[in-house]
């Protein structure tokens, strides 16, 4: 008999305790345990009823993703389901914790449905590329109606129990212990003698317009397709007997199971826990991190201070004026009356932020018990190397000293100080109260308690942290300067960087490169060209590109860059004064005059990203490839469903792209050189995660 699933009778009741840690997924052997013990449970004298429950922290997370692309075992979940439901004694399922995917399925599988008030419902599947395969887009219709059934499955949301009754999937709602409540919610049931109530015999809701609904959820989705098949399967409800809509279902299941969408967000979905996960790291415990001090306050230092006293971090903002201070408080008191405004905190949490939590100070004294500081100072070596100086002085022993640097030389800046074990750097991005990426940087000398202490401030701020080694910009950045350096060789060659945006964004970006520098603003890229011609003795250069912020034109900020910002933000009309610029670069250095598809754009741009992002990973700046396809999607908008640069590579073939760069040499042999890791990969026919584990 089965292990996962125990059996207890309490009189007329089968209590079967689905034990399966840590979130009870519904593995093969569990889904077995399930019909034994039904089948165990009709077979004994004196049952009435069956009861439902999940042992642990939650009732049921969903089908066991790891079984997931492996070969179908039996039973099915579909099966199982329609078993439960098909069972002559009365069938009850008691929630706690998370009812997901599978979970919520076998809950609506069960004739009654019990749930203590923390628990959540939902069916996530499209986060997974899926959609519900196991009923969910045939009953939850017929329990809770079409537009709430599309809208829980196609956003995969958490559904409250508070609302979940609402809707009618939670017939009762009870504080305390699952178990004892099902069991009372069980025996009342049967002391009243209801009857059973299975949720495929109820009648099914009137039809929509199918077509626009798959339509606008299809638009919606940036390219990815999972939500918009949702509307497919909740038609077949509607429009077939209920076993031909679940065949439906299954086959629409099966068939996106089938597809590299899957394949990249269930990469996405692992990687997203694995990333932080450090051998190293194993039993090596934070130091304290009561009080961080931050050091400037403009949009960086803000979002800081805002991320960290979100998190019930007590926060010391160090400004050079007090003016500067003023704005800085200024800056951050905006941002909390958003998460106010959002639901975030409430208004109690808020004045308890800005009055107890955060101070302001002009005086380093005022650090000299902070447990870390982060400087966000401006991006100058001298300047930080003084900052740093002053930290050393007045900075209590183990205090941990960090800088937001997005490109410079950690061991450098360590380097100054006496404590350089002490010293990591912790790269933020903007807004960092809402961005979601941390590059944890460790240098040369950096104590292993000082990076877990990094990586402990990631968790606390609920960031996605990647360890990233020292070298000019790290993990992202560094990858994003090449990129964007192939965005730039293809506008030479004949590419509007209206052609590039479009491609990209068909690709599944939220914004292509050209809008995002728009949004950034012009002027930071133009201050790094001018400074580094100015340390190479470079003078009387000026590209198209410095010819537009020479003519005011910064992007958003001034309403125009690549695009003209006059119809708004999101209006993407090109400035009609940026071809001619390019085509006067181009005529004066002979280039342009050809032409690329959107294939061939993204193929050129993807290229560049893959082999630098192999590079960096032989480097050994970052761990493993999902180390670089995590900071990719949650730091530059890669879209998750393509799983991020590396396992996009894998998909696509390691040979075929390396045969693209080798061609595209033939223009700038530097800039192309294969990654050696590439090359390495190709010629033992392996991929990029077999250095996933
Ligand atoms: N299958 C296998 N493993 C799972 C899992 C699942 N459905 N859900 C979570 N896990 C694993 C995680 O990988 C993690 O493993 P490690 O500790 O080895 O990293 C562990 O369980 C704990 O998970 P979290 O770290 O994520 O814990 P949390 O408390 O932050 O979140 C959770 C818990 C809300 C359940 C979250 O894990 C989650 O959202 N899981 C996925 C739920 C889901 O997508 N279910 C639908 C599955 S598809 C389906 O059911 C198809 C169908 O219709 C038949």
């Amino acid at each position: 008999m089965s292990d996962k699933i125990a059996y207890a009778r309490h009189g007329d009741i089968a209590v079967l305790t689905i034990q399966n840690p840590p979130v009870n997924a519904l593995s093969q052997a569990v889904r077995h345990g399930l019909m034994e013990r039904m089948d165990q449970a009709e077979s004994e004298a004196g049952v009435r009823a069956v009861l439902i429950v999940g042992e642990g922290r939650a009732f049921i997370a969903g089908a066991d993703i790891t079984e997931f692309g492996k070969p179908p075992m039996e039973p099915s979940l579909p099966d199982v389901i329609n078993r439960i439901e098909a069972s002559p004694l009365l069938v009850v399922a008691s929630m706690h914790g998370v009812s997901l995917g599978g979970g919520l399925e076998v809950a609506l599988g069960a004739h009654y449905r019990i749930a203590v008030p923390s628990a959540r419902i939902g069916l996530p599947e499209v986060h997974l590329g899926l959609i519900p395969g196991a009923g969910g887009t045939q009953r939850l219709p017929r329990v809770a109606g079409i537009e709430a059934a599309l809208e829980i499955m196609t956003t995969g949301r958490h559904v409250g129990a508070k609302e979940a009754a609402a809707m009618g999937v939670i017939d009762v709602i009870q504080d305390g212990d699952q178990t004892e409540n099902g069991i009372a919610y069980t025996q009342k049931l049967l002391d009243d003698g209801m009857p059973r109530r299975p949720v495929s015999e109820m009648p099914v809701p009137a039809a929509i317009d199918w077509d626009a609904a798959f339509n606008a959820i299809l638009a919606k989705g940036r390219g990815q397709i999972s939500p918009a098949h949702c509307v497919r399967a909740v038609q077949a409800s509607v429009e077939k007997p209920f076993l031909e809509g679940l065949a439906a279902e299954r086959q629409i299941f099966i068939d996106l199971m089938g597809t590299d969408q899957r394949q990249g967000m269930i990469h996405a979905f692992f990687s997203e826990r694995a990333v932080g996960n450090l051998p190293e790291l194993k039993g090596v415990t934070p130091r304290a991190l009561d009080h961080i001090g931050v050091i400037g306050g403009g949009t960086m230092g803000a979002g800081i201070a805002t991320a960290a006293l979100l998190s019930s971090i007590r926060v010391t903002l160090l400004e050079m004026t007090a003016d500067a201070g003023e704005a800085a408080h200024g800056r951050i008191a905006g941002n909390l009356s958003g998460a106010l405004k959002r639901g975030k905190i409430s208004a109690d949490q808020h004045d308890a932020i800005l009055n107890k939590a955060l101070s302001v100070s002009t005086d380093y004294a005022s650090l000299s018990d902070a447990d870390l500081v982060i400087e966000a100072v401006f991006e100058d070596m001298d300047v930080k190397k003084q900052v740093f100086t002053k930290l050393d002085a007045v900075c209590k022993k183990g205090a941990i000293l960090a800088s937001n640097t997005s490109y410079l030389d950690i061991n450098e800046i360590a380097s100054v100080t006496s404590r350089p074990a002490d010293v990591i750097g912790l790269h933020f991005f903007s807004p960092a109260h809402v961005m979601k990426l941390l590059e944890v940087v460790v240098a040369d000398k950096t104590a292993i308690d000082v990076v877990a202490t990094g990586f402990d401030l990631g968790k606390k701020l609920k960031k996605i942290s990647v360890r990233a080694g020292v070298c000019d910009g790290f993990i992202g950045n560094r990858i994003l300067a090449t990129y964007r350096t192939a965005a730039d060789q293809l506008i030479m060659a004949g590419a509007s960087p209206y052609d590039i945006d479009a491609a990209l964004e068909d690709f599944g970006f939220a914004m292509g490169p050209f809008a995002v520098a728009d949004l950034a603003g012009l002027d930071i890229g133009w201050a790094v060209r001018k400074r580094k011609r100015a340390e190479a003795g470079i003078e009387g250069v000026s590209t198209y590109a410095d010819k537009m912020c020479e003519a005011g034109n910064f992007g958003q900020k001034t309403g125009k860059g690549y695009y003209d910002y006059a119809a708004g933000p999101k209006a993407r009309v090109p400035n009609p004064d940026v071809m001619p610029l390019i085509e006067a670069d181009r005529a004066a250095a002979s280039a342009g005059g050809k032409t690329f598809t959107s294939d061939e754009i993204v193929r050129y741009y993807m290229a560049a990203m893959v082999n630098e992002s192999a590079k960096v990973v032989g480097e050994g700046i970052a761990r493993r490839p999902l180390d670089v396809d995590m900071t990719l999607l949650f730091g530059y908008g890669f879209p998750r469903y393509r799983g991020g640069p590396l396992k996009w590579a894998d998909i696509v073939g390691l040979d075929g792209l390396l045969a693209d760069i080798k061609s595209y040499a033939s223009d700038d042999a530097d800039f192309w050189a294969p990654a050696p890791l590439l090359e390495q990969l190709v010629a033992d026919g392996k991929k990029f995660e077999t250095l996933n584990t």
